[in-house]
């Protein structure tokens, strides 16, 4: 099991992107919530940032694809909005250890 930090690295709002052998990952945390989604966007199968850990709209309320401006929601991957509508970014199983985020 690999770690990717502890949560309380990871400010309210906002997201930090990972390479674990070989597979690009991001964080989001929301409400004190943490998820984790491959760093994929459905539209094309492309990493969403252009720089790193730019992963949130302006408002900071939706994970944007910096690609085409694909909207997805924080807990849920989902895309709401942009040229992948109704798909969904690949969740990544991971377990919190007294804090630390740790991929399974
Ligand atoms: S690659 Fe993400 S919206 Fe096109």
């Amino acid at each position: 099991m690999t770690v990717l930090c502890h949560s309380d690295e990871l400010e309210e709002q906002s997201a930090r992107g990972f390479e674990v052998g070989g597979q690009r990952l991001f964080a989001v945390k929301k409400d004190g919530v943490i998820y984790v989604y491959r760093n994929s966007c459905p539209h094309i199968g492309i990493p969403l940032e252009f720089q790193p850990d730019e992963f949130l709209d302006l408002e900071k309320q939706f994970i944007q694809c910096a690609n085409h401006g694909a909207l997805f929601e924080m807990e849920t991957g989902h895309c709401v909005a942009g040229p992948c509508v109704g798909q969904t970014l690949t969740a990544v199983e991971f377990q919190l250890d007294n804090g630390l985020i740790r991929i399974l």
